[in-house]
């Protein structure tokens, strides 16, 4: 194929530009015949499902079809906890501090900031579609998405698409879909669930029938909230429980939202405006565990969903050549840490998403326990269509197979910039009665290495958290205090003082809350390039203190709710690079 190109752009050079329209056919057919080899990919994506509150349990097909058939990634995360971030990070493979969309609606976030960034030319789809695939989606793309932006401009890089539309994105009984360039139309009083299975189906057949390998993404709201579209006019926008199909209302009455240590603890915990949440009555802790069940019966819509899907393909003869891919765009908590339900914090039920993949030479029923995130689903994809990856992922392929030999990280970086989202009945704990928090913005660290298991952040405030989840799994017991104040004292990470892990831990995220592509991938590289440290263990050596030591710490200067990079301190570590001597630091 590479000759045949050479040997074609060489003809093409001696004989001048009349033979040029024959040597375009011939190449489409060589490439049209390339193409037909590419694996398909389907890709359901949920709006807001948790891992850690263990959702997954109550979906028995998807188990059946994807988690049993293929490999569950049980240390997937997302990078930011919020949908519109998270789902523009995901299709362009970069952190949000590199899209610079890290909001719902402008002028931070939303599709019009997606379409200004100039993403709109430069995503998955579009890059899939000049790879040879042909495109497809329907269901939730982006916030603030709307009847009356959605042709100003289209989005671009599908063969056929379908998509919900504010102000009913989330409207389970009253939803408005966009097909194609045609003019909205309104589902009310149909089930958004019913309504997206066949366009999802009618996707997919459409996707089956095409000669060019196919890139199929289903997006359903469930299990979201339920959001009604007067409210919004009215300016009284309650996020409600989400709604189940009919035939699933009556189902798992007796859960409850599980009752492990930090589901709405005695004592507070964590800091800012999550220290200051009051313990939760009895009503509300009611209203939590049906706003749970609502969740898991709004899910079983998705399952079936899934089952069809997978029927489908197997009627087909592509099954064999097809990748499926399930995740969700963030997770989502309920009661834990006393908070009301929703996401935009950093912990575990928001940060851990599901994520399966199935499909050719992909082992089934296992689990793999690599750290993988949302911003290498992008470079994952690439891999499996056999094209390069882009030197602007921020993310890398992740280990789909058991002889696997591409690059690994230990660490997820987690962000997020303005207000945190309370939903549910009891969400107006905000200033003035408000369901909106200001000041969450944060950057963190997840890092899971041999022997350690952590989260280190910086709030904008200066607020620090340290949890050691090997000890602390719910992440009640805030360790930095004492990591800033004492070198001796324990508990020790690694065997060392807290004072020298959070040293290396905030050196780590000072490279990563900045990173771009390779430095994102292995940030170690940019502190230590002459050093062989791969890994935080690595970097814990005693040798390496006073490096460590002398480094420029995270900080904001103060809390912006956007990526203002002026409010966020320091931007540069100190390297070994640029031939500083490496006894200066010994
Ligand atoms: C899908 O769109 C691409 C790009 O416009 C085009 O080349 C391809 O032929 C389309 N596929 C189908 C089945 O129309
Ligand atoms: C659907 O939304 C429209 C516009 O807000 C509203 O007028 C109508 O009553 C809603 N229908 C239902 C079934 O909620
Ligand atoms: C429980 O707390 C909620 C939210 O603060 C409050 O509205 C409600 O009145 C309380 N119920 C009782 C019985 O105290
Ligand atoms: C939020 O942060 C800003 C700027 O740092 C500060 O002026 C304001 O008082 C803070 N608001 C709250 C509610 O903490
Ligand atoms: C991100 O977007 C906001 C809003 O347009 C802008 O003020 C800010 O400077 C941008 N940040 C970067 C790093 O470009």
């Amino acid at each position: 194929m590479k000759l045949l190109a050479a040997a074609v752009s060489f003809i093409i050079a001696a004989e001048g530009a009349s033979i040029e329209t024959n040597v375009q056919s011939l190449l489409q057919q060589v490439i049209g015949f390339d193409a037909r080899s590419k694996p398909n990919i389907l890709f359901v994506i949920t709006d807001d499902q948790d891992l850690e509150l263990d959702s997954v349990a109550y979906t028995p097909l998807i188990q059946k079809h994807l988690r049993d058939k293929g490999t569950f990634f049980r240390n997937h995360f997302v990078t930011t906890a919020l949908c519109c971030p998270s789902r523009v990070s995901l299709w362009t493979g970069r952190q949000a501090h590199n899209t610079n969309v890290t909001d719902v609606k402008p002028p931070y976030g939303g599709y019009p900031k997606f379409v200004d960034r100039g993403f709109n030319d430069n995503f998955l789809p579009v890059w899939l579609q000049e790879a040879g695939y042909d495109t497809y989606y329907t269901g939730k793309l982006f916030n603030a998405h709307t009847i009356d932006n959605y042709d100003s401009p289209h989005v671009n890089g599908y063969n056929g698409s379908d998509f919900l539309l504010d102000p009913y994105t989330y409207a389970y009984l009253n939803s408005t879909y966009q097909r194609n360039h045609d003019p909205p139309v309104s589902y009310e009083g149909q089930h958004t669930t019913d309504v997206i299975t066949k366009k999802a189906l009618g996707f997919l057949d459409d996707a089956l029938e095409g000669e060019r390998p196919f890139f199929v993404t289903i997006a359903p709201i469930a299990p979201h909230s339920n959001v009604d579209p007067s409210a919004i006019e009215t300016g009284e926008i309650t996020m409600g429980a989400p709604i189940p199909l009919e035939r699933h209302q009556h189902l798992f009455e007796d859960v409850k939202v599980p009752r492990t240590k930090h589901f709405n603890p005695d004592e507070p915990s964590g800091v800012s405006w999550v220290r200051d949440l009051p313990q939760q009555n009895k009503t509300v802790v009611d209203y939590n565990d049906y706003f749970y069940r609502s969740r898991l019966r709004a899910l079983q819509g998705v399952d079936e969903l899934v089952d069809n899907l997978v029927k489908r393909l197997e009627e087909s003869d592509k099954l064999d050549n097809t990748y499926i891919i399930y995740t969700s765009d963030n997770g989502f908590h309920i009661g834990q840490h006393r908070l009301p339900p929703g996401k935009t914090c950093g912990y575990e039920e928001d940060i851990r998403v599901p994520l399966f993949i199935r499909g050719p030479g992909i082992p089934e029923g296992h689990v793999q326990d690599s750290v993988t995130t949302h911003i290498d689903l992008a470079p994952t994809i690439f891999d499996l269509a056999g094209i390069p990856p882009r030197s602007d992922f921020d993310g890398t392929a992740i280990p789909l197979t058991l002889d696997f030999d591409g690059l690994r990280h230990e660490h997820v970086t987690v962000e997020f910039w303005g207000k945190a989202v309370m939903e549910g009945s009891f969400s107006a704990i905000g200033p003035g009665g408000s369901a909106m928090i200001p000041n969450n913005t944060y950057k963190s660290l997840r890092l899971l290495g041999e022997g350690y298991n952590l989260y280190y952040s910086v709030w904008c405030n200066n607020e620090h958290e340290l949890y050691d989840l090997s000890t602390d799994p719910y992440q009640l017991y805030n360790l930095y205090p004492h990591g800033a104040q004492t070198d001796d004292g324990e508990p020790r990470i690694l065997g060392r003082s807290l004072s020298q892990a959070v040293n290396r831990l905030d050196a780590l995220l000072l490279v990563l809350k900045s990173c771009q592509g390779g430095t994102c991938i292995e940030p170690w590289n940019v502190l230590q390039p002459e050093n062989p440290v791969r890994s935080f263990r690595d970097a814990l050596d005693k040798h390496y203190d006073a490096f460590y030591r002398a480094q420029p710490r995270v900080s904001f200067d103060w809390c912006a709710a956007g990526h203002i990079v002026e409010a966020e301190g320091p931007q540069v570590p100190l390297t070994t690079r640029y031939g500083i001597s490496w006894d200066n630091w010994v």
